[in-house]
């Protein structure tokens, strides 16, 4: 087993094949079904109508997929794109098993060189994805989801913002310094600035060209007592925070309460205390492209 070389604690990476964090399908599958009735009121407000040709752009183990093609419908047509070829492998094992109300083509790529003539969708959704960018790369994969999306059509970003991470009973101090440390020790690293530029992203899109952008936030909220899935997922950040925290050396005092809060033999684990709370926030951040009658 894979472990972060401390007290033998198994790794909590969640990585798919590309080696990025938080990217592999049982992680995602996890964090879907316990925020399953936000992610999928987020989705629905963008604005995507029957019969686009709609592309997820990082899309992961394909959970938005059976609610896009419900969208576009029968005369739609979706695809799917994603690095890790891991990732779409599992995708297309699902294609085969759902019954979806239209077609759904996936392929492994990268946002960064999209494999679509320009003008080929009427939206893209990219969700949790522009996260893996840094504030340098960002504008040329906003100009490449702008480039394959037809004048008139919608670029639709969602991304989490880990500043509005929230676990209670603990000391909220923890994630704060956790992002400190973060930005501090990791001031380059792409993940390290996307999971926290959410709330900006709105003045993203307005600047890679995009028009009537609008940006939402949802805090997505969970109490005390948690379904089984909720239960893994606030397991899972726990464990993957507290790992943060260990290599990014944040105060002594807070290692001590992640090794506690994240151990689900101790007596602190967080997410079996009988007042539990915890949040995350999600934005979307939606834009037209200019040029069309919409
Ligand atoms: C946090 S996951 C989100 C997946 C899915 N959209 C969801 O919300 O469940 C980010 C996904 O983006 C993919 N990804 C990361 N960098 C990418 C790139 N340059 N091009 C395409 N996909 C990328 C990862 O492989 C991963 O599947």
């Amino acid at each position: 087993m894979k472990t972060n070389g401390r007290r033998g604690v198994p790794s909590s990476t969640h990585a798919s094949s590309t080696g990025q964090a938080l990217t592999e399908a049982g992680w995602l599958d996890v964090h879907f079904e316990a925020c399953r009735p936000e992610y999928e009121a987020m989705l629905s407000s963008v604005g995507i109508e029957p019969g686009w040709h709609v592309l997820d752009a990082g899309c992961g183990s394909g959970s938005y997929l059976p609610l896009l093609t419900e969208l576009v419908g029968s005369s739609g047509r979706v695809a799917a794109l994603d690095l890790a070829s891991d990732n779409i492998a599992i995708v297309e094992k699902r294609l085969s098993g759902w019954d979806l109300p239209c077609p759904v083509e996936a392929r492994t790529a990268s946002l960064e060189s999209l494999p679509y003539p320009d003008d080929t969708f009427d939206a893209v959704w990219c969700a949790n994805t522009t996260l893996h960018f840094g504030n340098e790369e960002l504008p040329s994969v906003l100009a490449e989801l702008r480039r394959v999306v037809r004048s008139g059509g919608l670029v639709a970003v969602k991304d989490l913002d880990t500043n509005l991470l929230r676990f209670y009973p603990a000391d909220p101090f923890l994630i704060f310094h956790l992002s400190e440390s973060g930005l501090c020790a990791e001031r380059e690293t792409a993940e390290s600035i996307g999971s926290l530029r959410g709330r900006e992203l709105r003045r993203w899109l307005e600047r890679s060209g995009l028009t009537e952008v609008w940006q939402r936030t949802t805090l997505i909220e969970r109490w005390a007592p948690l379904r089984a899935v909720e239960r893994q997922l606030f397991g899972d950040w726990l464990g993957y925070l507290a790992d943060l925290a260990e290599e990014r050396g944040v105060p002594e005092a807070d290692l001590e309460t992640w090794r506690a809060v994240r151990d689900p033999a101790a007596p602190e684990y967080l997410p079996d205390h009988p007042e539990f709370y915890a949040c995350e926030g999600q934005v979307v951040a939606v834009g037209r492209v200019p040029g069309g009658g919409g």
